[in-house]
């Protein structure tokens, strides 16, 4: 087994691909993987390097139709629109898309929606607790992002459910290798650009939300396309819906099976925040990036080709022993923990402060106002996806 089987997504490397790429790590921090025909990063070192070298390039998804080979043509659209996304751009498009959406990110707006992000989870535990159980990730931990992303942008939350479709088509897109998921995006983009052409009119023009800044940027001069703004407004949604559910579901089961460290926690909750750090680091929602070769370089002793796509692992680098002690254990005070399931370099997660945010209010508000919570189910199952590492439900009883 190696790398290729987990992202063809033999189900059991999906659930627990840490002994894999422990393996792996064995061979080298750098692996070359016969069945992809590339490599892949491993180590910590490497994959913090490789993220912030110039050489190594993140426009890797075909842009004109020129660049599509002939096989893929008739979806050269959907490469075409999700190459217009920050994720995908190099500068100086990068640093102009990212400029634009930033602002609304800095830790101190961030912390203007903490009331509002108290009161959700609030509301949602409210509603669980007279049936004393939940499935932790349909009832709280999808909700919770969705809603949050939905009042920032500024569009209506009764939608939540398409902008789901959609945002799962584009998590498919990503994190499956299949050519339906491709098919499936293109049909959710024809929607979402619909919708969003539908929507936009009857905006009155003034409004304080991050679709109302998107706007003036796209009306004023030639600070954004009508590609690029919907292209970016997908990727918000989906980072809003994909991700900070698994962090809240993928941490909460790690601390669930570990009574002793849920202990911890319950005794001292000014432990929350290292014990977000640490969830993140232990069980990433994100688990591999890639990144394209724009000029020859050797990573490790590997010389890498230019134009070839190499994989760079943050699940794995976060399991690095030369970067954490014992680094396949969950601790909650973990010092000095500086993991990367939010990227490094130039592309590093726009949308960490509030990741971190809701984080940290769901598992005090949780441990706290729930003090018998417990798993109903030994081993859950993961979603389909090597990219995004997360469970499809979680039941739960208190
Ligand atoms: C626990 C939750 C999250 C995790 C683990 C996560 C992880 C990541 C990672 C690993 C990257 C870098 C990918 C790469 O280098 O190729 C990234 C980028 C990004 N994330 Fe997140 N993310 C989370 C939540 C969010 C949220 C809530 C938002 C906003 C609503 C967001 C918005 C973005 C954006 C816009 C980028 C692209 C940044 C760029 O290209 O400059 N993320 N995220």
């Amino acid at each position: 087994m190696g790398f290729a089987d987990f992202f063809f997504m033999n189900p059991a490397l999906i659930a627990d691909p840490y002994p894999l790429y422990a393996r792996l790590r064995g061979e080298g921090p750098v692996v070359f993987d016969r069945d992809l025909n590339t490599w892949v990063v491993l180590g910590f070192a490497e994959v913090s390097a490789g993220l912030r070298d110039p050489r190594l390039g993140a426009q890797r998804m075909f842009g004109d139709a020129d660049e599509v080979p002939t096989a893929l043509q008739p979806m050269a659209s959907i490469f075409a629109f999700v190459s217009r996304q920050m994720l995908f751009r190099d500068p100086p498009d990068h640093t102009r898309l990212r400029g634009l959406v930033s602002k609304a990110f800095t830790p101190r707006m961030i912390e203007t929606m903490r009331a509002t992000i108290q009161g959700i989870v609030d509301d949602l535990i409210d509603a669980a607790l007279p049936r004393h159980g939940m499935d932790v990730i349909r009832d709280f931990a999808y909700p919770l992002p969705t809603t949050v992303i939905a009042r920032m942008l500024g569009v209506p939350e009764t939608d939540n459910d398409r902008f789901k479709r959609w945002s799962d088509d584009f998590a498919e897109f990503l994190g499956t290798p299949q050519m339906d998921a491709v098919e499936r995006l293109m049909a959710s983009v024809a929607e979402l650009t619909a919708y969003f052409r539908a929507l936009i009119p009857t905006r009155r023009g003034d409004e304080d939300d991050l679709l109302g800044a998107l706007l003036r940027a796209e009306e004023h001069g030639d600070a954004l396309s009508e590609t690029e703004l919907f292209a970016n407004i997908i990727l918000l949604l989906a980072a809003g819906h994909e991700t900070t559910t698994n962090l809240i579901g993928n941490g909460l089961h790690a601390l669930l099976t570990r009574p002793a460290q849920l202990q911890r926690l319950r005794a001292a909750p000014a432990l929350i925040p290292a014990a977000v750090e640490e969830c993140l680091r232990f069980d990433a929602p994100v688990q591999f990036t890639t990144r394209v070769a724009k000029a020859p370089l050797a990573i490790s002793d590997q010389a890498i080709p230019v134009g070839k796509e190499i994989f760079f692992v943050l699940g794995a680098a976060n399991r690095d022993p030369a970067q954490f002690a014992d680094p396949d254990n969950l601790d909650v005070s973990r010092r000095d923990n500086r993991h990367l399931a939010f990227g490094f370099g130039p592309h590093f997660c726009l949308g960490a402060p509030l990741a971190r945010l809701e984080g940290q209010i769901a598992f005090a508000t949780l441990l706290r106002r729930l003090p018998d919570l417990r798993l109903l189910e030994d081993t859950s199952p993961h979603l389909p996806n090597a990219a995004f590492h997360g469970f499809q439900r979680l039941p739960v009883a208190f």
